[in-house]
């Protein structure tokens, strides 16, 4: 049997850093390929830098660490999606094409594709959401994401590649800063009264969304990508859930 060697796109971001630390503890340090498109000064090595469009680099790095699992991470989140919608197109959905074709071509084991709850739209029913919902994306982000699990979809079918996928709610953590994304003012909101003791939210008073603390995240990833394969019935991105709450104005 090959050993697991995984590597993890996006590893900089609000969750990439923490699950690349969570597989470190579980799988060693070396086991566990940290890459993005910049690297921080609490990166932890072994770290390569990728740029996820750069498919002949992508093609080199899973060919000569001998990688048997992909966690795909990198993304232009909501928020900042929407202010260049055709190169979010291109960095999720071409970014995605290009670690499905590739773990096709190259028979690895397994792929992780975070999905999203921006797939959902208004003819989404808000509350006890079913798998199998009417899906009208407003962003290009929720387009992406959907159409990714598509693909996912259909990379499953058609290749029998063993592909997992959940759709995250906002995640919250006290490790790494979020950026980009629609439910990021709920931690943002927290280090905005620290420091200027105030915060403007971009969001609708009373606007109920989803949340989910990290550590809840990521467990649910890792257990999701530990679980039989003949247990897995989903492969276009399972609901995940854990609470949801308002934005409330504090009306004085
Ligand atoms: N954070 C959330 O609340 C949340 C919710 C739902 C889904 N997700 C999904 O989970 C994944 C991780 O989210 P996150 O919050 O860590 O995002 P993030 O924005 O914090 O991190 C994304 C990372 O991708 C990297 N990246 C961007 N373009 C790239 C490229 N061309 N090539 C390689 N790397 C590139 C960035 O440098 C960044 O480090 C994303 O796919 C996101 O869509 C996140």
């Amino acid at each position: 049997m090959k050993d697991t060697k995984i590597l993890i796109t996006g590893a900089n971001g609000q969750i990439g850093r923490v699950l690349t630390d969570e597989l470190r503890k579980i799988y060693g340090t070396n086991a566990v390929l940290a890459t993005d498109i910049t690297k921080l000064a609490v990166t932890v090595e072994p770290f390569e830098f990728l740029d996820i469009l750069n498919h002949q680099r992508l093609k080199e790095i899973v060919h000569d660490c001998c990688i048997t699992q992909i966690y795909h991470m990198a993304a232009i989140l909501s928020a900042n999606g929407e202010w260049n919608p055709l190169k979010t197109w291109n960095i999720n959905l071409n970014g995605l094409l290009a670690i499905l074709d590739l773990a096709r071509e190259l028979k690895l084991d397994q792929v992780f594709f975070p999905s999203t709850i921006a797939v959902f739209g208004q003819t989404t029913p808000r509350k006890h959401t079913h798998q199998n919902v009417p899906l009208l994306p407003s962003t290009v982000y929720g387009i992406s994401k959907s159409t990714g699990e598509l693909w996912c979809n259909y990379f499953h079918s058609k290749y029998g590649l063993d592909v997992r996928s959940v759709r995250y709610p906002g995640i919250m953590g006290w490790q790494s800063l979020p950026a980009g994304g629609t439910t990021d003012y709920a931690v943002e909101i927290f280090h905005a009264a620290l420091k200027h003791k105030h915060y403007d939210c971009f969001l609708e008073s009373d606007t109920r969304l989803p949340m989910m603390y990290m550590a809840d995240a990521i467990k649910a990833t890792i257990d999701l990508m530990s679980t039989p394969n003949e247990n897995i019935s989903i492969r276009y991105g399972y609901n995940l859930a854990a609470m949801s709450f308002y934005t409330r104005r504090n009306r004085r």
